[in-house]
């Protein structure tokens, strides 16, 4: 109910209520604390609010606090899990920071976070998860109260969408940026554009949660720790720095004991479940927590545990553990006895449903064994209890700009020695721990020591985007922690400019270009949609927008699983047209979790679908504009997509290889396409993906007649043949 009135105000909060006064006090309301100790949690036998006095943040809650009052910023600097993210805005919610209908914002660089950290903060004070005082709001899902909800977890992105509606964020009294260190695009753009909100709005506090690693430049970045006149909230003028950095007690880390391989290894994933195994047969209880760098990997890597946990157990059992010799540093086997049995294998990452995510957090059943097999975001926004073993693969999926091309791919890249790190600690929060890194240490010492932030190196249409609908012009010279390089930045410009999203002189576009930025799609994808109502095919342009926002539909168990039911709907014209038959055949059907199981469908991840596309829709009915059916006539709807896909037009080569057609980079078209085995000579692709053998494969494809880029998008293409003949 809450999520529906949120939707469609687009605020999830009621618009037009008074601004709350500027005041707050220490330590006020205790009611909140007395309500949690009422809760108990049934794992660890200790009550919710006993778990919250032991963690070691609680030990500086009255410093925190002190330091919010008297600091417009105030840097924190904590290890993982030690309670920044759960309790600090539990602590300014019980001191007073959101009295007077005030919020409490806390912004997370994903949405996974965002959720899982809402639901047990709702726990521990006893509230219901939206109805109540703490609620979340995400990408095309919010649980918040307008009138309850007083700590409101959310991500980066979702802040700035409401920075759209409310450029002071009048209604938070403090935004706490977690995991600021992560330094991902998004969370950037945040904290510059707060750093400018804070300048007309000195009543707003800013929290900035970081690793050791970045605290220091975050905090140059507002201002420095070096006292300097400043202007309060009261208006009296005081000799103080602009940022405190508090650097929390030590969490009770415990050591990790860190093996490398003493032979590289050709693949990572056999290898991590070779590590798996044998953790599981030789090591004494703990769960297992595994790295690697996406869902396909996750979902190899799970069937082979599945698969072969019994046959290996007895191996391994029977040989010693002979892949153990192949470590420098081989653990202790225990005694078998002190073995759990069962294997409980969970996946975690971005594609999996709320449930499905939150079940990775649950504690497995006695004598069972957990092992997690999860993406990057375990790294650090997420904490799981009761790892002991970390398996880490050594590697991430990043996107890259390739400025030549002006477009970005999905590629797997090496991580960093402070990411491996990062990833070891992981173990080492309840007991010692042990950190298995699948790579030499010799691979360890050349890696680099910290990643660069995603700003220099993602694709900046969304962030130029963005940045020109709150209102900022000269994107350029916009003061942002790292500044985005220049020819990145004039990619994104140009794109844009031929999107229509930008006037000659470099401001956004009315309508056009504003319903862009407002419109919760990427820039191509909203480009896309708002072309189809031109074309008159908006209703299908609404199915293939919601289809591409989710993740994949085609969950059979194997890949010819998958590519029969792939078979089953594929259309000539490409993957957007068979997603958005799929999707109108799914909600035409009687009994829809049915209908789609039987075709190796993901009912949930339909259903998202849905939900995305009346969330879609509801922006088109807002906006006014129709949501036509172009029936038969799909060249509308191949239309709408080069509209919004002309940057990503690729044709086929002689050798059956592709190459785009700005840019010239090569590419192949992925074997998950409908289209794989039936290439068109000219077609737009929505993502570039790299495979496992370096190839950059385009993941859905539509095939498209070539006129239609120079007719659809003439200054995208004209501009690029005056640069030729330059
Ligand atoms: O943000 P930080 O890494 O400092 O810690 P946190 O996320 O606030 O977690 C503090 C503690 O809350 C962890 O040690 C977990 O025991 C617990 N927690 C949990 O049980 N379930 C969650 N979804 C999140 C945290
Ligand atoms: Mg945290």
């Amino acid at each position: 109910m809450a999520a529906d009135r949120a939707a469609s105000s687009h605020l999830f909060w009621r618009p037009g209520a008074d601004p709350p006064p500027a005041s707050a006090a220490l330590d006020r309301g205790r009611a909140n604390d007395e309500r949690a100790s009422a809760v108990r949690n049934v794992h660890a036998g200790l009550s919710l609010t006993q778990q919250r006095v032991r963690l070691p943040v609680f030990a500086d809650r009255r410093r925190i606090l002190y330091l919010v009052e008297t600091f417009p910023t105030v840097v924190i600097v904590g290890h993982t899990g030690c309670g920044k993210t759960t309790q600090i805005p539990q602590y300014l919610h019980e001191a007073g920071w959101t009295a007077g209908g005030r919020l409490v914002a806390c912004t997370q660089p994903r949405r996974v976070a965002a959720i899982s950290v809402a639901a047990r903060v709702a726990e521990e004070m006893g509230a219901e998860l939206g109805a109540g005082a703490v609620g979340y709001a995400v990408r095309f899902d919010v649980r918040a109260d307008a009138e309850r909800t007083r700590i409101l977890y959310l991500t980066h992105g979702t802040l700035m969408r409401e920075m759209l509606a409310d450029p002071l964020l009048s209604r938070f009294s403090v935004v706490m940026v977690d995991e600021a260190h992560e330094r991902g695009a998004s969370t950037d753009l945040c904290l510059a554009l707060l750093k400018k909100v804070q300048r007309r709005r000195k009543d707003l506090r800013l929290l900035i949660a970081s690793a050791t690693l970045e605290a220091e430049a975050l905090a140059r970045f507002f201002g420095g720790t070096a006292p300097m006149r400043m202007r309060g909230p009261d208006g009296a003028v005081r000799l103080q720095p602009p940022v405190a950095v508090l650097t929390l007690v030590a969490a009770r880390a415990h050591p990790v004991h860190r093996c490398f391989l003493a032979r590289p290894c050709a693949d990572y994933v056999a290898e991590a479940v070779r590590a798996v195994l044998e953790l599981h047969v030789q090591q004494p209880p703990g769960d297992v927590l595994v790295f690697l760098t996406g869902q396909a990997e996750i979902d190899a890597a799970r069937a082979l545990l599945t698969d072969a946990m019994a046959d290996a157990m007895a191996d391994a059992m029977a040989d010693g553990g002979a892949d153990a010799k192949r470590r420098r540093t081989s653990l202790a086997r225990h005694e078998p006895a002190a073995r759990p049995t069962e294997l409980l294998v969970l996946p975690l990452h971005g594609g999996l449903s709320r449930d499905e995510q939150l079940a990775a957090f649950e504690p497995p059943a006695p004598g069972a064994r957990k092992v997690v097999l999860a993406t990057n975001m375990a790294e650090t926004s997420i904490t799981l209890d009761g790892i002991v073993y970390v398996v880490d693969c050594g590697f991430v999926k990043q996107q890259i700009f390739d400025a030549q091309a002006g477009t970005e791919a999905l590629v797997v890249a090496p991580i960093s020695r402070a990411a491996a790190k990062q990833r070891a600690g992981r173990a080492g929060r309840t007991r010692a721990g042990v950190c298995l890194h699948l790579y030499t240490q010799r691979t360890h010492a050349a890696m680099r020591a910290a990643t660069a932030p995603e700003v220099q190196r993602c694709s900046l249409d969304n962030l130029v985007l963005q940045l020109l609908s709150v209102g900022i012009r000269n994107v350029a010279q916009f003061d942002m922690p790292t500044p985005p390089p220049a020819a990145h930045l004039a990619c994104a410009l140009e794109k844009l400019y031929a999107l229509g999203a930008l006037t000659d002189r470099g401001a956004l576009t009315s309508p056009l270009g504003e319903r862009m930025a407002e419109l919760p799609l990427t820039p191509l994808l909203a480009a896309m949609l708002l072309g189809a109502v031109e074309e008159g095919c908006a209703r299908e342009a609404l199915c293939v927008a919601a289809m591409l926002s989710v993740q994949t539909v085609w969950v059979g168990c194997s890949h010819k699983a998958q590519d029969a039911a792939r078979a089953h709907f594929a259309v000539y014209e490409g993957d957007h047209l068979t997603l958005a038959n799929v999707l109108r055949a799914f909600t035409r059907a009687r009994d829809a979790p049915r209908w789609a199981s039987r075709r190796g469908l993901d009912a949930r991840v339909l259903q998202r679908a849905v939900l995305v596309r009346a969330q879609l829709a509801r922006f088109l009915s807002r906006f006014g504009l129709p949501a036509e059916n172009c029936g038969r006539e799909t060249d509308r709807l191949r239309r709408s997509v080069v509209r919004g896909f002309f940057p990503h037009a690729a044709q086929r080569q002689v050798g059956g290889e592709y190459r785009a057609v700005r840019g010239g980079r090569r590419l192949l078209i992925h074997p998950r396409s409908v289209l794989f085995r039936a290439p068109p000579e000219w077609l737009v692709y929505h993502e570039v993906s790299q495979l496992t053998n370096g190839d950059e494969a385009m993941i859905d494809v539509c095939k498209i007649e070539p006129h239609w880029l120079t007719e659809l998008a003439p200054l995208f293409y004209e501009v690029r043949t005056a640069q030729r003949g330059a």
